[in-house]
C-alpha cells in the first residue's frame, strides 16, 4: 500500500475502501498512561514546541490503537503563542490569556505567523512522516471563531458574551480580527502541509454558539478564504465544529472535502445537509465509551449503517476522547469498525 492508497485518504476523497478508516479526535492525550508519563514534568506548551515530545505523543495512539491516521500533537493556541501572545494552557481548564483582546489596540497585537516562528513544527512533521510511512498524518489548526473566543474571553467560555459583543458591536474590528486569525491559521496549516502532512482539519469547535445568519455573515467568508487558499494543495480538508446541526450546510459551503459531525445529528441526516461530493467524519458520542461493550457495539453499528448515506465516511467520535476513557475500549472499537466494514 502507498500513502495515497491509504483507507483514510481514499475515504476523504470518496473513493472505495477495503475498510472504513478510523481515528479519534484527541486520540493523543490524557486518556493514555504513556502520555501522562512523558508529560509528567513538561508543561503543555513546552511539550508542543519540542520535536522529540511531539513525535512520541503523536505516535502513541497509532501504536496502541492501530488507528488509520495520526494527528499532529499540538494545540490550537500554539501559533498564537508563536507570534508572541502571552497565553498558557492550564491543566483541566484549557487556554488562558492574561490580557484579553477586546479593542483595536489588542487586535494590532496579532501579527502574521512566519514559518520560522514554528520551525519545530517543520522538524517534527518531517520526522513523523518518515516514521508513519503509508499512514497519513493529519495537520490541524483552530478556526477563526474558536481562536477569537479564547483571545477575547481570556479563557474557555460558555456563552461567548465578550466575543459576541465585539462581533455585533464593532463589525469592522471583528472582520479585521478574523482576517488576521485566518492568515495565522492558514500559515500554520501550510507549514504542516509543506513538511508532509497529508490532510488537514480545521477545528472551529465553538461555532455552534452562533446562529446560522451570524455564522454566514461573520465567520463563513473567512473560513471560505482559508479553504480556498488550501485548495492549491493536494490534501483533503476537514472542517469540524460542535453543536453545528443548524450550521452543517454552511460549514460545508465553506469548502471542505470532509465535514466532521458531532453526535447530535445522525450521519444520514447530515448527508442531506452538506454539499454534494462531501465526505462525512464522525460521530459516535464519546460518552458512549463509558457504557458496557454491547451498547458501544450497537451504537457503533448504527453510526456505520447511517454512514452508508454519505459519499465517503471516516469513522470518529462526535468530539474528542474524554480524559477518563478506558484506552482498551478504543483499541476494541478500532478493531470492531475495521471488522464490521471489511470488504474483500
Ligand atoms: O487530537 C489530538 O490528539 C491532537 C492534539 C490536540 C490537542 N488539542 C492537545 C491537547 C488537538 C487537535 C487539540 C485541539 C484543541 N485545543 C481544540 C479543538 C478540539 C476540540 O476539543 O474541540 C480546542 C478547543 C483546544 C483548546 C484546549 N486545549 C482545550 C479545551 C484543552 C483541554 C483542557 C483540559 O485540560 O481539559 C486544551 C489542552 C490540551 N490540548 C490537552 C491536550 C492533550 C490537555 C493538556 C494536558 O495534558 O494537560
Amino acid at each position: 500500500m502507498t500513502l495515497q492508497d491509504s483507507p483514510f485518504l481514499r475515504a476523504c476523497r470518496r473513493l472505495p475502501v477495503d475498510h472504513t478508516p478510523v481515528w479519534f479526535m484527541r486520540q493523543a492525550g490524557r486518556s493514555l498512561p504513556e502520555y501522562r508519563r512523558v508529560r509528567a514534568d513538561v508543561p503543555m506548551l513546552e511539550a508542543c514546541a519540542r520535536p522529540d515530545m511531539i513525535v512520541e505523543i503523536t505516535m502513541q495512539p497509532v501504536r496502541r490503537y492501530g488507528v488509520d491516521a495520526a494527528i499532529y500533537f499540538s494545540d490550537i493556541v500554539v501559533p498564537l503563542k508563536a507570534i508572541g501572545l502571552d497565553l498558557d494552557i492550564k491543566p483541566g481548564v484549557g487556554p488562558v490569556v492574561d490580557d484579553p483582546i477586546r479593542d483595536a489596540e489588542g487586535v494590532k497585537r496579532l501579527r502574521d505567523l512566519e514559518p520560522g516562528d514554528v520551525s519545530y513544527v517543520t522538524e517534527a512533521v518531517g520526522e513523523l512522516v518518515g516514521e508513519l510511512g503509508d499512514r497519513p498524518l493529519i495537520g490541524f489548526a483552530g478556526g477563526p471563531f474558536t481562536l477569537a473566543s479564547y483571545l477575547i474571553e481570556g479563557g474557555p467560555s460558555k456563552n461567548h458574551e465578550h466575543t459576541k459583543a465585539l462581533m455585533y458591536g464593532a463589525p469592522d474590528l471583528w472582520a479585521d480580527l478574523m482576517r488576521r486569525l485566518s492568515a495565522i491559521t492558514l500559515e500554520f496549516l501550510k507549514v504542516q502541509i509543506s513538511a508532509g502532512a497529508s490532510a488537514v482539519q480545521l477545528f472551529d469547535s465553538w461555532v455552534g454558539a452562533l446562529s446560522a445568519e451570524d455564522y454566514r455573515e461573520s465567520v463563513l467568508p473567512h473560513t471560505s478564504w482559508i479553504f480556498e487558499e488550501l485548495s492549491r494543495y493536494d490534501v483533503p480538508r476537514i472542517h469540524f465544529g460542535v453543536g453545528t446541526g443548524e450550521l452543517l450546510s454552511l460549514l460545508s459551503e465553506a469548502g471542505a472535502d470532509v465535514v466532521g459531525v458531532d453526535w447530535r445529528v445522525p450521519l444520514d441526516k447530515a448527508a442531506q445537509r452538506v454539499q454534494p461530493a462531501t465526505a462525512l467524519q464522525g460521530n459516535l458520542d464519546p460518552a458512549t465509551l463509558f457504557a458496557p461493550w454491547e451498547a458501544v457495539a450497537e451504537r457503533t453499528r448504527d453510526v456505520l449503517t447511517r454512514a452508508r448515506a454519505a459519499e465517503g465516511h471516516v469513522f470518529n467520535l462526535g468530539h474528542g476522547v474524554l480524559p477518563a476513557t478506558d484506552p482498551d475500549v478504543l483499541t476494541r472499537l478500532t478493531e470492531f469498525v475495521h471488522q464490521e466494514t471489511a470488504r474483500s
